[in-house]
């Protein structure tokens, strides 16, 4: 590549996905996908729910070992990393899943200590003060005395965030960071999202079947098809929405044919809809 820009960062694969074929037993579940995430962008792997999502993030993270094909994070294959380097390979992805589980019996400051405690030897002072940045990082300076059960559901992502975050790693995954949030709490932690992404350069990749969302933020995106089992578009959102590909085009405007179940349902921004009359 010799493309010339002061945006360096932002044309570099960190992590590329080669033709990896998943299962769950002898069920294929994701084929053949490959696509590159570029350092310091917003990434998001959408699709309707059971497409495989989750597990692709699986995969990528070295939780679930695929079938077939390879991931390289950061210049290191995935598969190895896990097995030898396991350590290394943590401070490079955080990882934040859909439960976002916060131990409910340790306060803000000791959840988001806790990766400190486990992968580093600071001393006591420097953890203090790295989660006392890290909580200021996600909109939480002064909560850190609090327990979860204390907390809103919004706050308690976002703590979330800053214990993902708690390494310094170089990419930040989520899987459905949404889920269960009301629009409005859930439109502040893609303000959130946004701001360390912007303010840090931190690689997202975010995994999601939520619209507004990944229209507010994404630089890029995958869409995964569950018929397919494999990638059917790629491209910035506001390009993929005007996809000739009609089950590109219904995802986006959730026409009646082919609506998903309640759970996934979102409004769709107005400038959305630019579908076929119904
Ligand atoms: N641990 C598992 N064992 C067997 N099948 C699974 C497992 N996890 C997910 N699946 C199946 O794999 C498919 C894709 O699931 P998933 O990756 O969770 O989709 P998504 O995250 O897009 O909703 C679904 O049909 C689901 O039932
Ligand atoms: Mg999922």
């Amino acid at each position: 590549m010799t493309q010339l820009t002061t945006d360096n960062h932002q044309s570099r694969p960190i992590i590329s996905v080669r033709n990896v074929t998943a299962c769950y037993g002898d069920e294929i579940i994701i084929r053949d996908i490959s696509f590159d995430v570029r350092a310091g962008e917003i990434f998001a792997v959408l699709g309707r729910s059971g497409c495989g999502k989750s597990t692709l993030f699986k995969v990528i993270v070295g939780l679930l070992q695929s079938s077939s094909g390879e991931v390289i994070v950061d210049g290191e294959p995935v598969s190895e990393v896990m097995e030898d380097e396991s350590e290394k390979m943590l401070r490079k992805i955080g990882v934040l899943f859909q439960s976002g589980a916060l131990f409910t019996s340790m306060t803000l400051a000791e959840n988001v200590a806790l990766p400190l405690r486990r992968h580093t030897d600071l001393p006591e002072k420097t953890i203090e003060n790295l989660v006392h940045l890290k909580l200021s990082e996600v909109g939480l300076s002064g909560y850190g005395g609090f327990l979860p059960a204390e907390l809103s559901g919004g706050m308690r992502k976002r703590a979330a965030l800053a214990r993902a975050m708690a390494l310094d790693p170089k990419i930040l995954f989520f899987d459905e960071p949404s889920a269960d949030l009301d629009p409005v709490t859930s439109a502040e932690l893609d303000q959130t999202i946004l701001q360390i992404n912007r303010s840090l350069g931190t690689t997202m990749v975010i995994v999601t079947h939520e619209l507004a969302s990944i229209i507010a933020i994404a630089d890029r995106a995958i869409m995964l098809d569950r018929e397919e089992k494999t990638v059917i578009g790629e491209g910035r959102p506001a390009d993929l929405m005007k996809s000739e590909d009609p089950r590109i085009r219904d995802y986006f405007n959730r026409t009646p044919a082919s609506r998903a179940p309640l759970s996934d349902d979102v409004d769709v921004p107005e400038r959305a809809v630019v579908g076929p009359e119904s």
